[in-house]
């Protein structure tokens, strides 16, 4: 009883697949380019001159928009886990750019 179901089922269903084929063939992705630099903002210079060396701009770029606090901690990790050459005087500098541009709104 349970074999004449499934007999059924696929019989149904194959002509249905077999119809939705040749659309899984013309299916085109298109991914956005990826961002070579960062965008304009303050400071936006440094950040390229920093951030730019291990990783592009996107794997910063496609985090959520995050609190400043949390931007001060990942770039401390990009420097004690990562061994980012980070200067001390460039730090401030980097977390207000990407509080900047990539923060919720307040
Ligand atoms: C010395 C290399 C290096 C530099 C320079 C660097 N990073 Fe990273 N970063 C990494 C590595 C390694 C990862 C992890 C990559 C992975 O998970 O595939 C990463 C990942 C990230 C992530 C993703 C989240 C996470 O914690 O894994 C963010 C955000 C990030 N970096 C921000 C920055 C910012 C901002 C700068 C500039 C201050 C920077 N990085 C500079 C090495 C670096």
């Amino acid at each position: 009883m349970k074999r004449i179901v499934l007999i059924g089922l696929i019989s149904v269903l194959a002509p249905a697949l077999g119809a939705a084929a040749p659309a899984f063939k013309s299916l085109h992705l298109e991914f956005p380019p990826d961002a070579a630099a960062f965008p304009d903002g303050p400071n936006v210079k440094i950040v390229n001159q920093n951030c730019l060396a291990c990783h592009s701009a996107d794997m910063v770029l496609d985090q959520p928009l995050l609190p400043r606090a949390t931007w001060a901690a990942e770039v401390a990790k990009m420097r004690a886990t990562y061994k980012a050459p980070l200067k001390d005087a460039d730090i401030p500098l980097i977390v207000d750019y990407l509080a900047a541009i990539h923060a919720p709104p307040q």
